[in-house]
């Protein structure tokens, strides 16, 4: 088996990993792994069949037999999603789904059900995999671990001003209160816990604007993977 470079960056949401792996992902040309996009589809078809979020074994039997397509739109990680042969990239992205995802998460069946799913992304030349357990559990042996953090206020901060250009409108406590509830179900969670791997290289976004946080994922990157093409 090749030695296939992963760099893995994990965190909860709202601390800028699909910015940095977008980023990566134009820099070094390398496949990209949007795990919590997986989760947001089953959370998704769960509703779509009326599957209850407590219904183990037919959570388990969708995340079996999920027929999802990701396609790369372009330069970078934009990336169309597509369930049962239906768009479903914008849906996947609200608030709820993201919610619902995060209720269907703690189940360590539907974990397992996703692991070789998510495992078939390594491929040549390399592999950016974003998530909450790419470091810990689905990628140990990842060449570099990032793993990104910022307080829940600054989060929910950025995510109120995505929205609000997006034209989508929002409450800020609103938010605040439903990232604190998301970062516990993760965090808690006994099956694969969102925490940092022991050899991940722990990065606070809360007081550093993107460029910063560029610089230094640049410099680790650079760092632990010699040779790498010139941005
Ligand atoms: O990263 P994103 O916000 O898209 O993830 C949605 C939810 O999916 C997370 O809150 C988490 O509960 C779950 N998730 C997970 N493990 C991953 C990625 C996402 O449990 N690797």
């Amino acid at each position: 088996m090749p030695d296939i470079p992963v760099i893995t960056v994990d965190g909860p949401s709202g601390t800028g990993k699909g910015t940095i792996c977008s980023y990566l992902v134009d820099w070094l040309g390398w496949n990209f792994l949007d795990s919590g996009a997986l989760y947001r589809l089953l959370a998704l078809a769960a509703k779509r069949k009326g599957i209850q979020n407590d219904d183990e074994a037919a959570l388990v039997d969708l995340a079996e037999n999920l027929n999802v397509e990701f396609k790369v739109a372009g330069v970078g990680a934009l990336v169309d999603v597509i369930l049962n042969n239906e768009p479903a990239t914008e849906e996947i992205r609200t608030e709820e789904c993201g919610n619902a995802a995060s209720v269907i998460a703690p189940i360590a069946a539907v974990r397992q059900a996703l692991l070789s799913r998510q495992r078939a992304f390594h491929k040549e030349p390399g592999l950016v995999a974003d998530g909450r357990d790419m470091g810990t559990v689905v990628f140990p042996d990842a060449r570099l671990k990032i793993f990104l953090t910022a307080s829940a206020e600054e989060r929910a901060k950025r995510r109120y001003k995505q929205l609000k250009e997006k034209g989508i409108s929002a409450n800020l406590r609103d938010l605040s209160a439903a990232i604190e509830a998301r970062d516990e179900r993760d965090s808690t969670r006994s099956a694969s816990p969102l925490k940092p791997a022991e050899d991940a290289i722990v990065v606070d976004t809360s007081l550093l604007d993107i460029d910063a946080v560029v610089a230094r994922i640049t410099e680790l990157v650079r760092k632990k993977i010699p040779g790498l093409p010139e941005k």
